[in-house]
């Protein structure tokens, strides 16, 4: 079959929604109504816990009840029990899910206990005050040195213990990282609606499918097909909506309570509690090298929070078995159950940990052993993936340190710490790399073309703000041979055919595979129909030799010959050509997949204020091919600025007395501002791999944060000659 010719792909092109969502017309899940099909709807307000573990002995809502507007107040005292049956999707983690208003317990500060659904927004949250709420009270652990740890993942490969008694130079580092929370701009909501037993649900999601979908009709006891969850735009996640939350329960639960649909937004303090977190780490990392600065081996003890219902772990091990070649690693990852609510993946998720961890040690050794921090990565550049033994796809990691380096003037830096000055600014320059693992997960898209020779193309993949909409369409319309203006590419529907999450980094892999392959089909049937037509100008010609240009069907060599879908589709009758589009990932992996980068930083320290100000940076990534390089700018930009937070601001502060978030809220929980955020600057290599895909995509959306903080953190200790291990740097810690 011909190849298309390229024409959209790898071009920057705008965002198709952009124009919708700065002039406030693109409607995210809380601003559906009327215009919609939503009438009556009724507002709720969630009753949060008190108190940090323990049972409600008591719950009055009289006087919330006799508040004018409010039409009702549902807790576990008069709450329906609900199936929750078992889901196999994303909502299992190991252990037991909340089941919303199903039991008197409070498992931690914040826990949704109650719901008051009113006529107005203002009564119910007024009413939701008036909820008297007695407790029987007990001592909630939150510190993650207090707590138990559960038993262990372990990995190991070689003898840690000798070669660390033997190896010339050793560290020994403690790392202690503190929780984020992803606070993206639009809090979680959710509009529910029962039409007799079928449920509608407008949210906020990373996952319309085998995500919010299946979980609701898990909740209900429902058959998937009588679920339907719509989020066509999704102001930002992180994450944080690659789950269903108590929230999205709470709104069907209080909508099939009063009879009619109800709107249910999270204020912003809520989403500190219901929804999860990037957990809390205590990272300890012996480091044994020799002179030369080639590692000998790494032994790593790692505790990272969990609730104390369920189990949630991540990828945070992956960074020490296989960036650098070592001979010898052994690695001890434990959860610890606390009085908290459950943690979930935030960009990055894991890797951005391990990163952290194994970047800032590599900078330490440089120092110890006196050999430039980019010289030392070379040296312990590994031929093969060392964890699995299986060759790499692609690894471009050396690649991205030359032009980094070269663009950055790392060759201009003085390698003595604490040694340029300007004004009352310690100025330091630090770098790091970064991975990602490659992956990709089954997928679909219905693609159709229309009579008018325009196509429509839907997936139930979701965009949260890495441009999905605008990608797909570049995918279709080439892939077509269609303008971009003649694509419709939708998503956000349950209904439309399904995709993975729309999270770690797998959606362009997945969903643009799936794209592609409809559309190739499409486009496969029109050129058989044409040249199989007598009546066409391809009639006889060879389908392999015929493209499609602007809905043009044309001989490779000869433009002159062709004619138009439309031309086609009318003289055949046909009112459209429609192909389902698939893609499955390889069932073993013959090679390691992942997505590199270097981020490099440069730092003013205050040598009288201790306040850190960066100001520039670089990161060099290989991601492979570049569908929209605007669009992959745009996440570089983003998860650069996520990365200061991480490095320099974000902290959820908790108090341990009783277990309350006690910076729950935007004035307190810092995140970068413009006034935070210098000059960025983003190189793609670009290329393809071949490997992970049919689009030679690797992923971009969370390598682009892993090696921020890191390499903010060793310029820190460049210009100041002070190595702080925690995270976020502080001010105090620099004094
Ligand atoms: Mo990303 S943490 O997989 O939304």
């Amino acid at each position: 079959m011909s190849s298309q010719p390229e024409v959209v792909v790898g071009e920057p092109k705008v965002r198709i929604d952009g124009r919708l969502k700065v002039t406030g017309k693109a409607p995210y899940a809380a601003d559906h109504g009327h215009e919609h099909g939503i009438e009556n709807m009724a507002y709720a307000a969630i009753v949060d816990a008190t108190i940090g573990r323990g049972r409600i002995t008591g719950i009055d809502t009289s006087t919330a009840e006799a508040h004018e507007g409010v039409l009702g107040v549902v807790s576990h005292e008069n709450a329906p029990k609900l199936p929750y049956r078992e889901n196999a999707g994303s909502n299992n983690l190991p252990g037991e899910r909340i089941r919303v208003f199903q039991n008197d317990r409070v498992l931690f500060f914040g826990h949704p206990i109650a719901v008051v659904v009113a006529e107005t927004l203002e009564a119910a949250q007024h009413g939701a005050r008036l909820v008297e709420v007695t407790y029987d009270e007990e001592s909630p652990t939150t510190e993650l040195e207090d707590g138990t740890p559960d038993e262990p993942t372990n990995y190991s490969r070689g003898d840690v213990e000798a070669a660390l008694a033997d190896a010339p130079v050793r560290l020994d580092l403690t790392y202690n990282l503190s929780r984020n929370h992803h606070n993206p701009m639009e809090p979680h909501a959710t509009i529910a609606r029962w039409e007799d037993d079928k449920l509608t649900v407008w949210d906020k999601t990373q996952w319309v499918g085998d995500g919010t979908q299946v979980e609701l009709a898990a909740v209900f006891g429902l058959a998937q097909d009588d679920v339907r969850v719509l989020s066509p735009y999704v102001g930002g996640a992180f994450g944080s909506g690659l789950r269903t939350w108590p929230n999205t329960v709470i709104a069907a639960v209080a909508a099939r309570e009063v009879g009619r649909p109800v709107k249910l937004v999270l204020a912003r303090r809520q989403m500190y509690f219901n929804t999860g977190f990037r957990p809390a780490y205590r990272y300890q990392l012996t480091v044994g090298a020799d002179r030369d600065g080639r590692l000998l081996a790494t032994d790593h003890v790692v505790r990272a929070e969990t609730s104390s219902y369920e189990t949630f772990s991540e990828a945070v091990l992956s960074a020490g078995q296989m960036k650098y070649s070592t001979p010898n690693v052994r690695q001890d990852y434990r959860t610890v159950p606390l009085d908290v609510n459950t943690p979930i993946w935030m960009r990055g998720p894991g890797a951005a940990t391990g990163d952290h961890v194994i970047e800032t040690a590599m900078d330490e050794l440089a120092y110890e052993v006196g050999i430039d921090p980019i010289e030392l990565r070379r040296r312990n550049e590994p031929t093969e993936d060392e964890s699995s033994g299986l060759p790499f796809s692609t690894r471009r990691l050396l690649e991205c340190y030359d032009v980094g380096a070269r663009e950055f003037g790392w060759s201009r830096r003085n390698p003595e710490p604490a040694s340029t000055r300007d004004g009352d600014w310690q100025v330091g320059i630090g770098m790091a790399s970064a991975l990602y693992h490659t992956a990709a997960a089954p997928a679909r898209a219905r693609v159709r073309l229309r009579i008018d020779g325009t196509a429509l193309v839907e997936s139930a993949t979701s965009d949260m703000g890495p441009g999905t909409y605008t990608s797909m369409t570049q995918v279709a319309a080439d892939a077509l041979g269609l303008t971009l203006d003649d694509v419709d590419f939708r998503l956000g529907d349950s209904a439309m055919p399904a995709t993975p999450p729309h999270g770690g980094s797998m959606t362009m892999a997945s969903v643009g595979s799936a794209v592609q392959n409809g559309a190739d089909k499409v486009r496969r049937e029109a050129i058989n129909l044409a040249v199989n037509d007598a009546a066409s100008p391809l009639h006889g010609a060879d389908a392999d030799d015929i493209v499609v240009r602007r809905g043009r069907l044309h001989v490779r060599n000869d433009a002159s010959r062709g004619e138009t879908y439309r031309a086609l589709m009318a003289r055949n009758g046909r009112t459209r050509i429609q192909a389902t589009g698939l893609f499955s990932p390889r069932e073993e992996a013959t090679k390691s997949a992942w997505a590199y980068g270097a981020v490099f930083a440069e730092v003013g320290v205050d040598a009288q204020l201790g306040l850190v100000r960066v100001r520039r940076m670089l990161g060099v990534y290989d991601a492979a091919r570049i569908i929209n390089p605007r669009l992959a700018e745009s996440q570089a930009l983003g998860g650069m600025v996520g990365g200061i937070g991480k490095a320099l601001l974000e902290h959820t502060v908790t108090d341990h007395r009783d277990g309350r978030i006690v910076n729950a809220n935007m004035a307190d929980y810092l995140v970068p501002v413009n006034a935070d955020v210098p000059d960025l600057k983003a190189i793609y290599l670009g290329g393809r791999d071949d490997y992970p895909d049919p689009i030679g995509v690797k992923g971009l959306g969370e390598v682009v944060i892993c090696g921020v903080a890191p390499a903010i953190a060793n310029a820190v200790f460049h210009a100041t000659g002070r190595r702080v291990r925690d995270l976020p740097i502080t001010i105090d810690s620099l004094l």
